[in-house]
């Protein structure tokens, strides 16, 4: 249960944001959710039958009216300041979110995801009511060295093939002397000054490098948020377009999991590391192909699929190993993926 009595959360109409929202309004706690809507703008197959944050925006409007929306940009220092005033925790999810708008425009990339983490990071520093801080970093800072890992190729899926990573990629895989991505870096170097700032007891602060989250209320779509693109596309019977063969393997964690590893950190956060690889872990993956598979025992469809070649920066096998948010949160994922994918299908049909 959390200890927070108020909380900024940045990209709060966001998919991962608005469920942070919903977590801290249950629990009673005071909360501003900032965003300055723009998802749909910024990704190209985010059209408006998947506008996440307009949806979103409303849910909180009409489930949560004590919530106080805010429409403001985390590129905008002066506003952030007087915004994170007054909040003892700062949930920042905002960002640019896709390897694909980062490749076409990497300024307005690094502007929202490193100057914005930075802004966010000053503003807590300058904050009289000292909020501790967690931010929504990726497992793509490692960049291409995930790749580096020996993968074995099976019917269905790719495995890692090196026993010392049985358990998933730790925190301490290298970050250099590999290919990256503009969105990789510009999240690394949000990432980074969370760590300073953490280390030099600036901010109490975490970034968690998240793998792949899912769940009710997220608008999925060709560049980001693919389980959920998957599960959409099957439910209206739309056909899709996978890049690579389709044995690619994620670890998945449903959202909810996720907001309770962030509060673990933020009602806590004294003495904690500031870094954390979260996902659903060994116990919790698919590759697309089996995703296929379990869509349709569920939604009884299976969606037309197409094949193109692998995109840039695309990792055959990525799974986090939890094993620090494990100990030293005290967390655990509770959500097992048929699970998950059933409550997204209901919150579908039920909209
Ligand atoms: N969903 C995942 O699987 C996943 C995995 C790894 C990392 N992440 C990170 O988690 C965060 C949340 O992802 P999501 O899936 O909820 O994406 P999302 O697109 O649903 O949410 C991001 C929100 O940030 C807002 N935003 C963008 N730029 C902004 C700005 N300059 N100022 C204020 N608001 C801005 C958008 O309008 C959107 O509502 C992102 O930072 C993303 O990089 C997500």
């Amino acid at each position: 249960m959390t200890s927070l009595d108020s909380v900024l959360v940045t990209g709060g109409a966001g998919f991962v944001g608005s469920h942070a929202v919903e977590y801290y309004a249950d629990r009673g706690v005071e909360v501003t959710a900032l965003d300055n809507l723009s998802r749909v703008e910024t990704l190209e197959t985010a059209d408006d039958s998947r506008n996440t944050a307009a949806y979103n925006w409303e849910y909180i409007r009409e489930e949560y009216p004590s919530v106080e929306l805010v429409e403001a940009d985390v590129r905008d220092e002066d506003r952030l300041e007087t915004i994170v005033e007054g909040h003892d925790g700062i949930v920042h999810t905002a960002g640019q979110v896709a390897v694909t708008a980062s490749l076409e425009d990497p300024r307005t990339d690094f502007e929202v995801n490193a100057e914005g983490t930075f802004n966010v990071l000053e503003a807590a520093r300058a904050a009289e009511s000292d909020p501790a801080v967690v931010m929504a970093s990726t497992n793509k800072v490692y960049g291409d060295n995930v790749n580096e890992i020996p993968v074995r190729e099976e019917e269905t899926r790719y495995w890692y093939d090196d026993p010392e990573y049985e358990d998933g990629v730790p925190e301490t895989l290298s970050i250099d002397d590999c290919e990256h991505t503009p969105y990789g870096v510009s999240k690394l170097a949000g990432d980074l000054y969370v760590q300073d700032y953490a280390d030099r007891g600036v901010v109490e602060a975490a970034a968690f490098r998240m793998s792949c989250i899912y769940g009710p209320r997220q608008f999925g779509n060709e560049d980001q948020g693919w389980v959920a693109h998957f599960a959409i596309s099957a439910l209206r019977d739309e056909p899709l377009t996978i890049f690579g063969d389709g044995k690619q393997v994620r670890d998945v964690l449903y959202v909810d999991d996720l907001i309770r590893a962030y509060d673990a950190f933020l009602s806590d956060p004294d003495g904690k590391p500031a870094i954390y690889n979260v996902g659903g872990g060994p116990h919790n993956t698919t590759s697309l192909v089996e995703f296929l598979d379990a869509l349709e025992s569920v939604v009884g469809n299976r969606p037309d699929v197409a094949f193109d070649d692998w995109r840039e920066g695309d990792q055959k096998v990525y799974v986090s190993d939890v094993s620090r948010a494990c100990n030293e949160l005290d967390w655990s994922p509770d959500v097992d993926f048929e699970e998950g994918i059933e409550r997204f299908v209901d919150w579908w049909e039920s909209r």
